[in-house]
């Protein structure tokens, strides 16, 4: 039997290419991650441990890492292929735990004995029900140090605007459809088709197939900015609000 070693991955281009395919959703995507990375500046001593939570391949770890060149950085998700392109781009610079967020208390389980002084999530804890998403800040909430922060930056509108935020959304969508009429941008499947066409991702989307099945995991918790702060408040954060907005996303932070 002859033994096959597969190919690398080009983590780098992977990675661009899945920062390409989140920017049409998210074109502030670079802005909103610089400003949660602003605010681990401001409260922690230049060296922060680092929670990259539902952090997929690792964007907001690679820009931690860019920026706080001694930080700490564990990323936490559960897909095996988003999780290997990490893998293949980080190697062992940081930890890794693969972790369902879906499971009650898994968090305080892994992480017994382990603090950070941030933890980062964006675009990602919609997949959770409401319900599971304020036991999450919850539980989030017991892995901070005193003084340390949680930011969530997700689609949130303002309240105030209901038909207002129809129509940026609206007006966001078209622009998307646009830019991949054009080729400027890949959707979310072409995307995935393009990894299932790469021999080097062959095994990962195998692992990630009998793990999540052949769907992506359907999202779909959208609520308003209101939500997100009473729902922290009730978490325990000592001080909680917005840090940045952008249309209709926000990045919400609880201070522990
Ligand atoms: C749209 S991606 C965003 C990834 C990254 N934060 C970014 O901005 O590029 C959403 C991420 O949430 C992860 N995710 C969704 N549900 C999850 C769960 N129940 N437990 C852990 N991770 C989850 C997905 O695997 C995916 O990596």
């Amino acid at each position: 039997m002859s033994s096959e070693t597969s190919p690398a991955i080009d983590a780098l281009a992977w990675q661009e290419s899945w920062d390409r395919q989140q920017e049409a959703y998210l074109p502030d995507r670079e802005e909103r991650i610089s400003a949660m990375l602003d605010v681990v500046a401001a409260v922690t001593n230049g060296a922060p441990r680092v929670l990259d939570l539902a952090g997929g391949t690792g964007s907001i770890s690679l820009r931690v890492l860019r920026r706080f060149t001694t930080a700490q950085v564990t990323l936490l998700d559960m897909d095996p292929l988003l999780m290997g392109i990490a893998r293949a781009t980080f190697g062992n610079r940081i930890e890794y735990v693969s972790l369902d967020l879906r499971s009650p208390n898994a968090l305080a389980a892994h992480f017994a004995d382990k603090r950070f002084d941030a933890v980062l999530t964006a675009t990602a804890l919609h997949y959770l029900p409401a319900e599971r998403l304020s036991a999450v800040y919850a539980e989030v909430a017991h892995l901070i140090e005193p003084g340390g922060v949680f930011i969530n930056a997700e689609s949130m509108p303002d309240d105030g605007l209901p038909d207002l935020n129809q129509r940026l959304l609206d007006y966001r969508r078209r622009w998307r459809e646009s830019r991949y009429a054009t080729g400027a941008a890949l959707s979310w499947p072409q995307w995935w088709e393009l990894a299932a066409q790469d021999p080097a991702l062959a095994k990962l989307l195998e692992e990630r197939r009998a793990l999540l099945g052949e769907k992506n995991i359907s999202s779909e918790t959208v609520k308003p900015v209101s939500w997100h702060i009473a729902a922290l408040r009730e978490a325990g954060f000592r001080e909680v609000g917005v840090v940045w907005r952008g249309l209709t996303d926000a990045a919400v932070a609880g201070v522990r």
